[in-house]
């Protein structure tokens, strides 16, 4: 099983950045402690970073073959309807995971555009979030998949 680790603008600066409000933990430190926990889950994970838009929603369009991905979108949150778009189309299961606590910060942070098209969303739990992401992908997608092979289309289940 696949899943994509995807973070967005300003997120590649973690550690230097704001850290009393985004932790000390640079970005692959956190791709490091995901990596590790998707191992014991049997699962690879593929990180990928950029500042540009158009560059996430080409990775995710190239990637949707994989069965899932947490992402934190940094600014494009709150605005990046075409990012949006491209995880609406994106088959298989979604985490959104936000380092702060964006509902306690300044008013423009509480409006999250991709949040609604997500299966979950974690914020405020720093690196623990992806870990806390992680951990409810896996089996959401392990029961996704095991729902799929009996699903009556398939002939294994009869009908009620
Ligand atoms: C963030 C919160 C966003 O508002 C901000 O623009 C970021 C990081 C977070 O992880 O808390 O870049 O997504």
């Amino acid at each position: 099983m696949k899943v994509l680790l995807i973070s967005g603008p300003n997120l590649n600066i973690l550690g230097q950045r704001q850290p009393e409000i985004y932790g000390t933990q640079t970005l692959a430190d956190i791709e490091d402690l995901v990596g590790k926990r998707a191992k014991e889950w049997g699962v690879t994970i593929r990180p990928y970073q950029s500042n540009h838009e158009g560059a996430l929603i080409d990775f995710i369009q190239q990637e949707r073959s994989a069965e899932g991905l947490i992402i934190n979108p940094g600014a494009l949150s709150h605005y990046g309807y075409s990012l949006r778009d491209a995880l609406e189309a994106f088959p298989g299961g979604k985490m959104e995971v936000h380092l702060s606590n964006v509902h306690a910060r300044e008013s423009f942070r509480h409006h999250l555009v991709t949040a609604p098209i997500m299966d979950g969303v974690v914020a405020g739990l720093g690196w623990r979030g992806y870990l806390a992401a992680l951990d409810a992908l896996v089996p959401m997608l392990q029961e996704r998949h095991d729902r799929g092979a009996t699903r009556p289309s398939d002939g294994s289940q009869s009908g009620s």
